[in-house]
């Protein structure tokens, strides 16, 4: 899709369509009231007629308005105006884009980022439009044979009401496109089936990545792990005939010496819960235990591209939990990079095992921050739904950036409990640390078992169980935490250059 900004009155484009804003109920915005004007009074009359009152969600296309040039008028609903925040925005933008996917307009004027949103700037009404749209418009069809035909909606125009707003609508576009070509990618990657999406083909994309964007990459294999004593990373890998990787992709944008921000992403290809198997239902989906290493490669592409002043460093263990003659049982005690002894209770709970040996090898950067994301606990799931990120931090400041940059892109996390007081649970009578810590509260002793890894730095965890896809006839990975996360390390540069 191609996106540009353009000041115009609604009358006086010549193109497929014009999509308009009406609030609930049945009140014009101020474009529409301009496009009412020349079309003396012709939405009016449709709006009386009780054919849109404005409900969000709803839209209607009109043909042949008169005085009007465009081939067609899309009317979106909006709901109530004082209601109109970001979540209302992203739902009208999606389906004004879904209504005119539909015609057979190759073009749409789309008079909705001049609206008045809660708490978000026309820069960011422009990023939130890009973003959408493209998610909104996403299709994996890689995997079939026969592909959908390709779509006639090429072009989309942010109309702007005058010149003046272009340029904070160009930053916003631009931002718009680099997270969502990074959304897509993360896409993409954990939409991949787990006899495609292996750890020797993310490395495979992390190489092509940095061939692209001029990034550093490095890929560490199994002997290189064993010189280091990752015996919990190895671990798991032991029931594979897949070798593990540990990808370490670098971006430069900062001064030499200024440190870096670590990202570190689970890259479990596919999660059989290893000799404590899981389940047959819904195991598929445990394809999608990489999307915390997929996020990490879509951040680092958006990032590629902006271009901020700083240094980020991507971190991805990447292994299959597979059970096997050679995997680990319940029972087994390793001794982890930090020389931690862990006793493994149950082989499904390996991300923590791959991440550990991540976070050690991540002090000899001495990062400015780390922040690991992983599709860790269902526990995760059971305490926030599939709407919040589960956020964890040994430095409330840290934690506050990430929300504050959640909210700014809509991809929103919470800040659980890291107090000690939960270690009880993960005490074992044989070896340093159990790596379960039984029923109650799951995703916080997860993020305890991490944090025993990550007391050279500051630190935060975000457990995207439940955000990183969506499961029944929509299944599929959402590219969540990119927005978060590329929006938080811009705040960073942006902070670090005053
Ligand atoms: N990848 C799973 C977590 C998961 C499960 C994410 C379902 C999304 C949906 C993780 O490796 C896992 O199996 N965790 C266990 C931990 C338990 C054994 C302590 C879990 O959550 O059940
Ligand atoms: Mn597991
Ligand atoms: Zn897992």
């Amino acid at each position: 899709m191609e996106f540009s900004t353009k000041a115009l009155a609604p009358e006086k484009v010549a193109g497929g369509c014009v999509a308009l804003g009406v609030f609930e109920s049945r009140r014009l915005s101020a474009a529409a009231e301009s496009l009412d004007r020349a079309a003396r009074g012709a939405l009016r009359e449709i709006l009386k007629r009780g054919d849109m009152d404005g409900k969000l969600g709803t839209t209607r296309v009109l043909y042949q308005v008169p005085h009007v040039r465009a081939e067609r008028v899309l009317l979106v609903g909006l709901g109530k105006e004082q209601e109109l925040g970001a979540k209302a925005y992203r739902e009208a933008i999606r389906c004004a884009v879904t209504a005119v996917a539909e015609t057979g307009s190759a073009d749409a004027h789309l008079y909705l980022v001049e609206l008045p949103v809660k708490d978000h700037d026309l820069a960011s009404r422009a990023q939130h439009a890009v973003s959408v749209a493209t998610e909104a418009l996403y299709r994996f069809d890689q995997m079939k044979s026969k592909k959908s035909p390709a779509r006639t909606l090429k072009r989309l125009v942010l109309a702007l009401a005058s010149a003046a707003a272009a340029a904070p609508a160009e930053r916003g576009l631009r931002a718009g496109r680099a997270i969502a070509a990074g959304v897509s990618l993360t896409r993409d990657l954990g939409n991949l089936p787990p006899n495609v999406c292996t750890p020797a083909y993310l490395a495979e994309q992390a190489r092509q990545l940095a061939r692209e964007w001029k990034l550093g990459a490095e890929v560490l294999e199994r002997r290189d792990m064993e010189k280091l004593g990752m015996g919990a990373l190895l671990s798991v890998a032991k029931g594979s005939r897949q070798p593990p990787k540990l990808i370490d992709l670098r971006y430069r944008g900062g001064a030499r010496k200024a440190k870096p921000i670590v990202l570190v992403g689970k890259g479990v290809t596919f999660d059989t819960g290893g000799i404590s198997l899981k389940p047959a239902a819904e195991m598929d989906e445990m394809k999608f235990d990489m999307c915390g290493a997929a996020s990490v490669l879509g951040t680092l592409r958006a990032i590629a591209e902006l271009a901020p002043a700083l240094n980020v460093i991507g971190l991805i263990p990447t292994t299959e939990n597979m059970p096997g003659g050679a995997a680990s049982r319940p029972g087994d005690i390793v001794t982890s990079m930090s020389g931690q002894t862990i006793e493994i209770l149950n082989t499904d709970a390996e991300g923590r095992l791959i991440l550990c040996d991540a976070l050690t090898y991540a002090e000899r950067f001495e990062p400015a921050a780390v922040v690991d994301v992983a599709t860790l606990t269902g526990a995760c799931i059971i305490a926030l739904g599939h709407v919040a990120s589960g956020l964890y931090s040994n430095r409330d400041p840290l934690a506050d950036e990430l929300l504050a940059a959640g909210r700014a892109a809509w991809d929103r996390a919470w800040h659980l409990p890291l107090w000690d007081d939960y270690d009880e649970q993960l005490k074992s009578p044989f070896a340093d640390v159990a790596n379960i810590g039984g029923r109650p509260a799951g995703s916080i002793t997860a993020a305890r078992f991490l944090a025993r890894f990550t007391h050279q730095y500051p630190w935060a965890h975000l457990d995207i169980a439940g955000t990183a896809w969506t499961s029944g006839k929509n299944k599929g990975a959402t590219g969540r935490p990119v927005p978060l996360l590329t929006t938080f390390l811009l705040h960073r540069a942006a902070q670090s250059s005053r």
